[in-house]
């Protein structure tokens, strides 16, 4: 199981009591990195996505991490938009990196030991 990794942990999100979204992620050698997050079609816009996000970051600075990076594909409008508002960075582009030819940017978060972007 994935999250019985070391470095390797997931968040989960209800709504109503219900799960309505999850985060994955890993803290090596002072870096993170967000593994997946998805939030159910039903529930989005209610700000999990966000929420799920702050949670990966302050979990990531508690592990020690001072930088997290994620993989978004440059045609999903709905993750790069979450992720902009967050002050992610891009640090990096991966052409063709998934299935249906997108490219991939690799972007990057600066954590403070409480988990927020500074300046943010
Ligand atoms: C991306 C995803 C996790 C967002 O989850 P969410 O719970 O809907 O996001 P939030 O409600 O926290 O939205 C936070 C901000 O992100 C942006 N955002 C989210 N969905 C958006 C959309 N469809 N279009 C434009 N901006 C969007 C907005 O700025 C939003 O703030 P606002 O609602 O105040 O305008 C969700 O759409 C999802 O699970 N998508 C499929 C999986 C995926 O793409 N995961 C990311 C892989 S890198």
């Amino acid at each position: 199981m994935l999250v019985a990794l070391p470095g390797h942990f997931a968040l989960l999100a209800t709504l109503a009591g219900d799960p309505a979204g999850f985060a994955m992620g890993r803290v090596a050698a002072g870096e993170a990195e967000v593994l997946t997050l998805a939030v159910h079609p039903a529930a989005r816009r209610c700000g999990l996505g966000v929420a799920l996000m702050r949670g990966l970051m302050a979990e990531s600075a508690g592990r020690g991490a001072a930088e997290l990076f994620l993989e978004v594909s440059a045609a999903n409008d709905a993750a790069r938009a979450l992720y902009a508002g967050l002050g992610a960075i891009v640090a990096g582009l991966r052409r063709r990196y998934y299935p249906d030819g997108s490219d991939a940017l690799v972007l990057r978060l600066a954590l403070s030991p409480c988990g927020a972007t500074p300046g943010a």
